[in-house]
């Protein structure tokens, strides 16, 4: 029997993880898999709707560790991670993506000598600014195992000195719960609830520190947005750092003043998948969605000066475009223009990752 111990922590992670559980209880002679939420996000609509929307069992052991500074979370995550890694004694630990809850478990199993696997190795934004690419290096370099999930990543890895033999090379994960629930989020009413018609608007996520926590560079977006709600409609599901930092900068007579920049509360996981599959434009600052929309061949602008998804930008769906107001609107009437929707095909973005992971373990 192998023992397993599964991490989810934040938003991202949960789409990530599941297809992972199920495909472990798919083989439950085999494993005994355990979900271990740390806690990082706690907020009802950024955590347990997305247990429901994916199937995915509530969690063995919640850490609660909240929100602080990266430095205290990832303490925090690895204080309260340790004793619960010693008391189950599992084979593997499984973390998943980039975020802080992702390093502070793996840093765990590390220290306390049980083997690590990393599902979405390999990514690199080359921007050491940035939390998420050191957390993706420093969890890289301790891992034992890395799942990647396109063949850049390999090129990655191996040049960063990491050995072929450490390295599978097994998908995207995350295409995996986009393929199983596509349809079932075709029932979701939120573009009825919103008055949207599919291809008539747009749909907006930013959180990024860099975006959305300096007052001058969140405001120059917004500059943009609102010249672009005048075409068409956005809908801004708005993240909670997102949304303080609004309050904070009094930018909300701003906001109220272009009536096509729609703030709505955060979506789970259907209801998102309904309203993105359904828009004519997609801009973001997020990672995951790049590939999201890469796959279904949604037009993506994001609003970042890099990626550590490069593959989204040869594939011809998602453009770079940062955050300068022309560059964005320029970007944006080119892709208004531009009615075709190409779904594209990326080699092992095909549903099956999770069982090549398993298969692995
Ligand atoms: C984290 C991840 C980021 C991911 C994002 C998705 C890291 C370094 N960053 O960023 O990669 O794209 O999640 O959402 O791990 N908050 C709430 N309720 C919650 C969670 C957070 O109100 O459930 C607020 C808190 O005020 C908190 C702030 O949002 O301080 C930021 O949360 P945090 O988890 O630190 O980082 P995110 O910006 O969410």
């Amino acid at each position: 029997m192998i023992k397993v111990i599964n991490v989810v922590g934040a938003r991202p992670n949960f789409m990530k993880v599941a297809p992972i559980v199920e495909a472990m209880k798919r083989r439950e002679r085999e494993f005994t898999p355990l979900l271990i939420h740390t806690g990082q996000h706690y907020d009802a609509d950024m955590s347990d709707s997305f247990f429901r929307d994916l199937d995915l069992p509530a969690p063995d052991i919640h850490l609660g560790v909240g929100s602080a500074p990266r430095a205290e979370q990832l303490a925090a995550v690895e204080a309260r991670f340790a004793p619960v890694v010693e008391r189950e004694k599992p084979d593997w630990i499984i973390v998943v993506g980039d975020v802080n809850s992702t390093l502070a478990c793996a840093r765990t199993g590390k220290k306390l000598g049980i083997k690590v696997a990393h599902v979405e190795a390999g990514l690199r934004s080359f921007d050491a600014s940035m939390p998420e690419e050191a957390n993706r290096v420093e969890t890289d370099r301790v891992a034992d195992l890395l799942f990647t999930p396109v063949e850049d990543a390999n090129e990655n890895l191996l040049a960063e000195g990491i050995k072929a033999e450490r390295i599978r090379l097994v998908g995207n994960i995350m295409i995996d719960s986009l393929m199983k629930h596509l349809e079932r989020a075709q029932q979701s009413k939120i573009k009825t609830r919103l008055g949207l018609t599919t291809n008539d608007y747009a749909v907006l996520t930013l959180h990024r520190p860099s975006n959305v926590d300096d007052p001058k560079a969140f405001k120059r977006i917004l500059e943009a947005l609102a010249e672009i709600s005048r075409r068409l409609p956005i809908i801004f599901p708005v993240h909670p750092r997102t949304k303080k930092n609004i309050a904070e900068f009094g930018l909300e007579e701003g906001i109220a003043a272009s009536s096509g920049l729609r703030l709505i509360e955060p979506l789970g996981y259907l209801d998102f998948l309904s309203l993105f599959s359904g828009a004519r434009l997609v801009l973001t600052d997020s990672g995951g969605i790049q590939e999201e929309t890469t796959q279904l061949g949604i037009p993506c602008l994001t609003l970042r000066e890099n990626t550590e998804r490069p593959i989204t930008v040869t594939m011809g769906t998602n453009k770079i475009v940062g955050t300068d107001p022309d560059k964005i609107m320029t970007h944006a009437a080119a892709a208004l223009a531009n009615l075709s929707r190409q779904p594209v095909s990326i080699p092992l973005w095909d549903g099956h990752a999770a069982e090549r992971i398993v298969a692995a373990l």
